[in-house]
């Protein structure tokens, strides 16, 4: 697990300053107005601070960019850059700052002096996420362990706001590490191994095998994995930080450890992506991490359909029809449609364990969604617009893309199936819409149901703002702030 970086938080020393070693970074109001810290840093530099106001450079950082003094001399630091900041800034603008910052970080601990800045917790969210790297297969990752100390105006309330953004900071990492992994390591049972290691954070974690499964019946599910080497999983998690008896909010995620696609096979280029076809089971497992790791007080239960879909003498082929958990039967026109025919399952049985008082599944789903929306929003489908509304405000807050789509009967009647109640695949068009559907016939009438299709979302090809290239562990933060807005009183 990639640890979060060490952060401490003291009052400003500004005696300290001087003969700090390794980056400083110092929070500068973009009034130019420089208070105690920035003051000491430029009498230190020799007036640089200064003179970066008269000369109008502030503008240009103010977008989340840093100016750096490199070697600044009468100071020990290696750097010190200058984040540029509104006193009172936008959550979103403070994560931007500090992200530029996290960036950034060498080895050793670095200095940030906020200040008095009023959201002094979210830049160090900021930096936390940014931070961020995967290098557990990097032989020469010579151990350059980083920390950040925080000096501000009031520890003690930094302290207390900054605690439950690093448990979703934490959560973050534990969702990109899943992402990043390769399928030769995180196989199905280490991905229910390392689940089940979160039962020290107070969640229960219950891992279901192919034998209870198949008792269940979840022959949708089970048909995915019956090609692969590696036994398909359910993993249920419980966080009940709310009321007694009061009905939990399901987070349902798929959980394909890597997709070739079946006997449906993908094409060579690019295949090795799909190792991160888990990533909607890896947002659910970071959700409840940070829900465990700040004591939400609310019900949360997230499952995961864990499997791997692989070519063999076994697989299932093209024209096989299996049998739901649900009962309804599914003909399988394209083995590479796998991520609905695991859910359907998973979602099933949370209906029927939990009764969940809303339901939100998270998936790698479609090709079709990155065509559709591209990177920038995942794609949102829901038969509830309260829920879905939540939802949409949520992902906004957290600055985290996400688009609603459409639902609808004609688009329903596209999986229509000569011989069995369904088919897999509705056909090119509309592609995403009707994997949608697809799912939405495993959900209860009554069932408050969001469906978020993360495949253009889950890893990038280039860094964004909070995330290094790879995983970004999109909607950890919007789904941590739906449990709070809605189900935390
Ligand atoms: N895991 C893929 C979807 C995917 C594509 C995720 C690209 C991330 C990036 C999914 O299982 C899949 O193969 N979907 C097919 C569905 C088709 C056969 C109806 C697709 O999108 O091509
Ligand atoms: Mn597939
Ligand atoms: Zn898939």
């Amino acid at each position: 697990m990639t640890n979060l970086i060490a952060t401490s938080f003291t009052a400003v020393d500004l005696d300290a300053l001087a003969g700090f070693e390794g980056r400083v970074a110092v929070v500068v109001a973009s009034d130019g107005k420089l208070d105690a810290g920035a003051r000491r840093i430029n009498r230190l530099s020799k007036g640089a601070l200064a003179r970066l106001v008269e000369a109008g450079k502030l503008e240009d950082a103010k977008a989340g960019k840093v100016i750096t003094l490199n070697f600044p001399a009468g100071m020990a630091a290696e750097a010190v850059d200058v984040l540029v900041l509104d006193r009172r800034p936008s959550a979103l603008d403070a994560r931007k700052a500090g992200a530029a910052f996290g960036k950034i970080l060498s080895a050793g601990n670095a200095l940030l002096i906020a200040g008095s800045n009023t959201k002094t917790a979210q830049i160090v969210l900021g930096a936390a996420m940014r931070a961020y790297e995967f290098n557990p297969h990097k032989t020469a990752s010579d151990d350059k362990s980083r920390s950040l100390s925080v000096m501000c105006a009031k520890p003690e309330e930094v302290v207390a706001d900054a605690k439950p953004l690093l448990a979703i900071a934490e959560g973050a990492h534990m969702t990109r590490d899943l992402v990043n992994e390769p399928a030769n390591v995180l196989t199905t049972t280490e991905f229910a191994d390392r689940l089940k290691e979160m039962e020290s954070l107070g969640l229960n974690v219950e891992v279901l095998e192919e034998a209870e499964l198949e008792k269940l019946g979840m022959g949708t599910l089970l048909c995915v994995g019956q090609g692969s080497d590696s036994p398909s999983k359910v993993v249920v998690m419980q966080w009940n930080g709310g009321e007694k008896d009061a009905k939990p909010l399901a987070l349902v995620g798929k959980g394909v450890v890597f997709d070739t696609g079946g006997i449906s096979l993908k094409p060579a280029g690019g295949m090795e992506d799909m190792t991160m076809d888990m990533g909607g089971a890896g947002v659910v497992s970071g959700v409840m991490r940070s829900l465990a790791l700040r004591g939400a007080k609310a019900n949360v239960v997230g499952l995961v359909g864990l499997v791997e879909n692989m070519p063999s003498g076994n697989a299932v082929r093209p024209g096989d029809v299996v049998t739901s958990m649900k009962g309804d039967t599914v003909e399988v026109i394209n083995t590479d449609a796998e991520g609905r025919l695991v859910l359907c399952d998973v979602m099933w049985y949370a209906q029927e364990r939990f009764e969940p008082a809303g339901m939100i599944d998270l998936a790698t789903l479609t090709g079709a969604i990155i065509i559709g929306l591209g990177h920038e929003n995942a794609g949102v489908f829901s038969n509830n617009d309260d829920l879905c509304n939540a939802f949409l405000k949520a992902a906004e807050s957290e600055g985290e893309g996400a688009w609603r789509m459409p639902l609808g009967q004609a688009y329903d009647d596209m999986l229509k199936s000569r011989i069995a109640d369904m088919k897999n695949i509705g056909g090119r068009p509309a592609g995403s819409v009707t994997a949608a559907q697809f799912l939405q016939r495993f959900v209860k009438d009554e069932t408050p149901w969001v469906h978020l299709d993360i495949a253009g979302v889950a890893s990038l090809k280039s860094e964004s703002t909070l995330a290094p290239t790879g995983a970004t562990g999109w909607g950890v933060m919007a789904l941590n702030r739906l449990v709070s807005d809605m189900f935390e009183t």
